[in-house]
Parts: C-alpha cells; structure tokens; sequence
C-alpha cells in the first residue's frame, strides 16, 4: 500500500517537474507583439516533448479575463501591454500537475502581480496535514486585502484526482464558514485570484468557449460527429481545445456534439465583472504530516 502511493505521487511529482521547466521557459516567450498561439503551442508541444500530456490546453487569459482563455484555430491575436495569465495544466498517466503565472506586460501592475503571489505562498506555508480550507481562505484573502486588492470569490483551487482536474475539494481564496480537512497525500492546487479597486472581485462568463471537455459519449447519427466523438475519446474526460481537433467538418461535427444534451461541456471565458485587471498564481501541491510539497515549484 505505501510502496502504492509512493508510485502514484512520483507520477504526481513527474507531471509537476515538467509543468515547472515549460512555465519558466514559456514565460520568456511572453513579449509585446508575439502570438498568443505560439506560446500555447511552444507550451503543449514542449510538455509532450518530455514525455507528459498537457491535463488541458495552455490557457493564456489577459487583463480582465481570469481564466478558460485558448487561443482559437489560426489564432491571430498578438500581446499588448497586457497583464497576461498563463496557466498550464500537465499530467503522466492521469495524475496532473496544474499552475500558473502572471506575466505583467503593462509594467505598472507590479502590485497586483504581487498580491496572488504573496497569498499563494502564505497559503503554502500553512498545508499540512488536519489543516482546514477554511484557514486557506482566510490566509488567501488577508494577504490580497494587506497588500490593496481584492480576492476573486467565485474562483477556488480545488483537488486533483487521476484523469480530474477539478475534483473536491474546493479551495475558497476568501474565509467561508465551513470546509474540509486536508490529509496527508492529499494533491490540490492552490490559487488565489486578485483584482484591482475598479474590480467587483467576481467573475462572470463571457464570449464563446474554446475549450471544451467530454461528459459521456452518446450515440450520434452524423458520420463526422461519430468520428469526432471516437477522437475527443482519448482525452479521458480531461479538457481539450478545439484547435486540436481534426479540421475537416469541425464545426459542423462539434456543433451536433454540442447540440446533443450531456455529451460536451463547454468553458467560456471568465472575465472580471466590472472589468478590474486580475492576477494569478497557482501551484499543486501534495499535503504532508508537517507540511506540503509543491510539485510545480521552480527547479533551479
Ligand atoms: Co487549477
């Protein structure tokens, strides 16, 4: 049984270590005027390169959009003087690794940028085990109010189960009443959102969604849809992007999947309500008796 865990959390710790080399490469890739396309690819590329599979597709979201943000087939957007979130999910045989950085290309937001940092590592500081998400919270949500900004309420870390990037429990970044006890071995991923004064420290949902994920395969009649559903199969439940998707008939193909109740789930963007700048920082950790483990932590 222990020897069981122990290879469980070593793929754990694999999928954490390529996570942290692609961010610290990818995050150089981040300039004015370079296509967001070209990183999410250098992203996913990379991870398969050495030996992962991205857990779900590189999510670049900028200024006022906190996350679910891919860019779209042929892609033709390039960075401004953005506030860029790039958040990348990486996984070996199911168990992921999941984090994310901000990347201040305005110059400015410096504070900001700071803020979900300062939070994460506080936060990391208190994992152990018998520590509940409710001190999470609370320590996610003093640090962003100390330092001037405003915690994003209805984004949370969460859990991270085999082939499930968004499994309990939930990991509020502000103080809720009631929460759970982590265990040792426990994987979760911490990560506190901020936002700026003109935020409503809140997210809604907004445009259309790239990224999309299976729920259950049901029969479909269309020839092409049977086809993309047998292809989208592979993904394990797990999130894709469309633009990994076999082009010919895409969008006809989707659209019958998508049509077709409980197949598809899809993640529209989610950006700031009142439209106030937003920071991130994530890293998954594993809990231990005195402490955690970060597995996506920065190899120097
Ligand atoms: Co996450």
């Amino acid at each position: 049984m222990e020897e069981e865990i122990e290879l469980v959390l070593d793929k754990y710790r694999g999928a954490g270590r390529i996570l942290a080399e692609v961010r610290e490469e990818a995050k150089e890739k981040i300039k004015e005027g370079v296509l967001l396309l070209v990183v999410a690819e250098f992203v996913e590329n990379s991870i398969r390169e050495k030996g992962g599979e991205p857990a779900f597709p590189c999510n670049i979201s900028r200024n006022e959009e906190a996350a679910h943000a891919t860019p779209s087939i042929d892609d033709k957007t390039v960075f401004g003087k953005d506030i860029v979130k790039l958040d990348i999910g990486t996984h070996i045989d199911g168990y992921i690794g999941d984090s994310a950085v901000t990347v201040d290309l305005s110059g400015d937001n410096d504070g900001l940028v700071k803020a979900s940092e300062a939070a994460l590592n506080e936060a990391i500081k208190i994992i152990r085990d018998g520590v509940s998400t409710v001190e999470i919270g609370e320590v996610i949500e003093n640090t962003i109010r100390e330092q001037g900004y405003k915690p994003v309420v209805n984004l949370t870390g969460h859990g991270l189960m085999r082939y499930n990037s968004h499994a309990p429990p939930t990991i509020p970044n502000v103080k809720y009443e009631h929460g759970v006890i982590l265990r040792e071995n426990d994987v979760v991923a911490i990560e506190p959102f901020a936002t700026d004064a003109q935020g409503a420290g809140k997210v809604v949902e907004s445009g259309n969604a790239d990224i999309y994920s299976l729920i259950k395969a049901k029969p479909v009649r269309l020839r092409e849809a049977k086809k993309l559903l047998e292809e989208i199969k592979k993904y394990q439940g797990l999130p894709f992007a469309k633009r990994w998707l076999p082009r010919e008939r895409l969008d006809l193909a989707l659209r019958t999947l998508e049509n077709t109740k409980g197949v598809l789930r899809d993640y529209p963007v989610l950006r700031e309500e009142e439209k106030g700048l937003i920071s991130q920082a994530e890293h998954t950790i594993i809990v231990k008796e005195d402490g955690c483990e970060v597995t996506t932590k920065r190899i120097v």
